[in-house]
């Protein structure tokens, strides 16, 4: 079936039900995710971008409802990462005088994954290609989300095609964001940002900047996986500055790992004192809550407070693995804080807090570090003194 999204654009991807994880095993996709690649028909023929090397065919077949895969003129290939370039060799079997488009940046990606191919043209910013009466426009975007990344711009159709930035891994048969469910999608693109562009946040803000001085009119935005924003899509761009800027509610997230279960009760002691500021509570155990379901919730929420029981003088394993990527992701201004319940030594709160530090948290207060055992009812009241005073602490640098 054809999926014309502009007169003489194709959506011509592949969807992929069954993909559970991404980046290894750092994203779950439980909703699977799509690769999109787009044909654009005009006096030339261009596709910008392709597939995942299994979905080749499916591209391919796509590519065959509207034309010749041998009549490709111009191969636009955004991104190297092997979801978006996987078909790449498959198509210049097909189209082997098409001219392969990246960045200067792709130069060394593209040039370690695939054999030279001997029509390639490398652009920049401002350089374009005309395909008669549509125009491909090139704008570099470092970091969003590879050095090499780049979108390409159709003026005459007001359409943005800017690969991994604004995508969700949501597996539909749907193509439009407003065709699907609001708040699945905007989940799933929640979950997108938090998990794989959070470390880029201030090349995201510099980026939409430039968009908007190069003044560029979208009315559609058609990234390399998930829906496609027709209506309203400048909303996902203003979302993308706010969760850049470090925007987040009068929220606390509670992740914690615990041994015998008294840092679980100490969790819930802070959650208490938390409710009582009025601010809102999730609480967390790690090892048995996806990551990425946790990282996700992180993005919106001002507060943050790990918690481990100390085993061999560190934390336990999986608050530890947390911790690891919540290094990686650097979220801007969060305030953070530990706990943890002791056997014989400690250990557990210290590392975390070091953590945090290394994470860019503000660490708002000292950890609650000195319990053993288990939680006596007095010490139940320290816990909800603690996330009392933690909650004022948010609230205060709303
Ligand atoms: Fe950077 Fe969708 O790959």
């Amino acid at each position: 079936m054809k999926h014309e999204i502009k007169k003489g654009v194709y959506w011509v991807g592949a969807v992929d039900w069954n993909l559970r994880h991404f980046h290894g095993y750092t994203y779950s996709t439980r909703r699977g995710t799509t690769y999109n690649a787009y044909l654009v028909v005009d006096d030339k023929i261009a596709l910008v971008d392709t597939v995942e090397a299994n979905f080749a065919d499916d591209l391919i077949r796509h590519i065959k409802e509207v034309i010749d895969p041998g009549k490709i003129d111009y191969l636009i290939a955004n991104h190297a990462e092997p979801d978006h370039s996987g078909g790449i060799p498959r198509i210049l079997e097909l189209a082997p005088n098409a001219t392969l488009i990246y960045s200067r940046k792709g130069a060394d990606s593209f040039g370690k994954y695939y054999p030279p191919h001997d029509k390639t043209t490398i652009v920049k910013t401002g350089d374009s290609v005309s395909l008669g009466h549509k125009t491909l426009q090139f704008i570099e975007a470092p970091m969003l989300h590879w050095p090499d990344s780049m979108f390409t711009y159709i003026p005459e159709d007001a359409l943005l095609l800017p690969n991994d930035a604004f995508g969700q891994h949501l597996a539909t048969s749907y193509r439009f964001a407003d065709e699907g469910p609001e708040q699945l999608v905007w989940d799933e693109a929640t979950a997108y940002y938090a998990n794989i562009l959070t470390p880029f946040g201030p090349m995201v803000i510099r980026k939409i900047e430039e968009l908007q001085k190069l003044g560029l009119n979208i009315d559609t935005i058609a990234p390399s996986h998930g829906l496609i924003w027709r209506k309203d899509p400048m909303r996902i761009v203003h979302q993308y500055v706010s969760w850049a800027r470090g925007d987040a509610g009068p929220k606390v997230i509670i992740a914690y790992e615990t041994m015998w279960g008294a840092t679980d009760r100490l969790a819930h002691a802070m959650a208490d004192g938390i409710v009582s500021e009025g601010l809102e509570v999730k609480i967390f155990h790690a090892p048995e809550t996806d990551h990425t379901d946790i990282i996700s919730e992180i993005l919106g929420a001002k507060g943050v407070i790990f918690g481990s029981s100390t085993h061999n003088q560190y934390m336990l394993p999986h608050i530890a693995s947390l911790m690891h990527e919540v290094k990686g992701l650097k979220f801007p201004k969060k305030l953070g804080a530990a706990f943890g319940l002791k056997g014989w030594a400690g250990g557990a709160v210290p590392e975390i807090e070091k953590d945090l530090k290394e994470a860019g948290f503000e660490v708002a207060m000292e950890g609650l570090a000195a319990l053993k055992w288990q939680l006596s009812d007095d010490e139940w009241s320290q816990g909800v003194e603690f996330g009392r005073t933690f909650a004022q602490k948010v609230k205060a640098a709303l």
